[in-house]
């Protein structure tokens, strides 16, 4: 899919005040720091569409992002930890919450993960809450760029092995760097492929 326009619509902590469209639309969330952002970034190939830093906890607001007039991707706080205080930290949680649970325009969340790291709790956690809140979700593993092609699939195989442990089947993922643009053309197309269905359905 290729990518011809890129707006910010705009930001805010209350799920009821997002933007009224019914566009289908594409939530990114992970813990705070794992490349959320960024992505948005690499995907559209803007370089500050979506504010990032290197210090966790920058993003701080539901962030609506209007992509080819059709589609919004959504930019969130992470959850985990961030260099905010605890009782920001529950306020995040709490839109989040409401976010995922309220959003009747979301089609599809992304949970990003460092594909670095090993299973981490609080992703567990979280993914087993979207699936008892029947949100679907794909897996994306950021920051690929960082392991070696031979690390790589071991990390991926003890990931899902974990997984199989909760879930019947590994969900869908995608492999993605936002420094090398791994995953972009693949990512893009899955979802043009689900607006398509949608459009279909209706
Ligand atoms: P919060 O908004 O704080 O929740 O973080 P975020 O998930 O939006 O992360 P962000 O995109 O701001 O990136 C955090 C840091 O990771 C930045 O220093 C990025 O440059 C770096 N980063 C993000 N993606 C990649 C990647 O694919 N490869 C590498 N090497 N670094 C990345
Ligand atoms: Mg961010």
């Amino acid at each position: 899919m290729k990518i011809s326009s890129a707006e910010f619509i705009i930001s805010n902590s209350d799920v009821s005040k997002c933007p009224k469209d019914v566009l289908p639309e594409y939530a990114f969330i992970g813990r705070s720091n794992v490349g959320k952002s960024s992505l948005i970034n690499m995907l559209t190939d803007r370089k500050s569409l979506a504010k990032t830093s290197g210090r966790p906890g920058k993003t701080q607001l539901i962030n609506h992002f209007l992509i080819n007039k059709n589609w919004f991707l959504v930019d969130l706080p992470g959850y985990g930890y961030a260099r905010v205080s605890k009782s920001t930290k529950k306020v995040f949680q709490k839109f989040i919450t409401a976010y995922f649970a309220k959003r009747t325009q979301l089609v599809s969340a992304f949970v990003l993960v460092d594909c670095r790291h090993e299973p981490q709790k609080i992703d567990l956690e979280f993914m087993q809450w979207l699936g008892e809140h029947q949100v679907p979700f794909s897996i994306i593993f950021t920051k690929c760029d960082k392991l070696s092609k031979n690390k790589l699939p071991v990390q991926i195989e003890l990931y899902t092995k974990e997984m199989l442990k909760y879930w019947e089947e590994m969900p869908n993922y995608f492999l993605t760097s936002s420094s090398s643009s791994l995953g972009k053309e693949e990512l893009l197309t899955y979802i043009a492929e689900v607006n398509e269905q949608l459009k279909d359905r209706k």
